[in-house]
């Protein structure tokens, strides 16, 4: 990388955290697929979540980019972990691109990062709203087909 960039983004680059890929099919990931359309860069950011605390417990990513947009990613990676959902949707660009100091032409490289994260959340969220109808689903399923003894009782002594 030339010498007028950060040494964090040298450094990201250099060293990038949590490169690779989570199973997208896993019900416990989000993946958030996007691409810039200025330049054709494309980056997978993948998070997984901890169903009981809905906190982001694992987070990787895979970017075919400039060095930006993978110093980028390896960051949002970092500030994604622990934190919920909810949190995450909060990280915005501008703090990604401060904190690697990008030139403004290399702006929407931290831009894609944010709406990486953004894509992933979508996805995971949709997936736990899947998951939650279809256990409502089978619950009223298992209702009907094992009614609860205590309720047929209650129904035969209240006739
Ligand atoms: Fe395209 Fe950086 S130049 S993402």
């Amino acid at each position: 990388l030339p010498r007028f960039y950060h040494e964090n983004v040298i450094d990201h680059y250099n060293n990038p955290r949590n490169v690779g890929s989570f199973d997208k099919n896993d019900p416990s990931v989000g993946t958030g697929l996007v691409g810039a359309p200025a330049c054709g860069d494309v980056m997978k950011l993948q998070i997984k979540i901890d169903e009981e605390s809905g906190k982001i417990v694992d987070a990787c990513f895979k970017t075919f980019g400039c060095g930006s947009a993978i110093a980028s990613s390896s960051v949002a990676t970092e500030w994604v972990k622990g934190k919920s959902m909810d949190e995450v949707l909060t990280i915005k660009n501008t703090e990604i691109a401060k904190h690697l100091s990008l030139p403004p032409v290399k702006l929407h490289c931290s831009m894609l990062a944010e709406d990486a994260i953004k894509a992933a959340v979508k996805d995971a969220e949709a997936k736990r709203a899947q998951m939650n109808g279809r256990s409502k689903a089978a619950d009223v399923i298992r209702r009907w087909l094992c009614p609860d003894p205590h309720r047929i009782v209650m129904t035969i002594l209240a006739v």
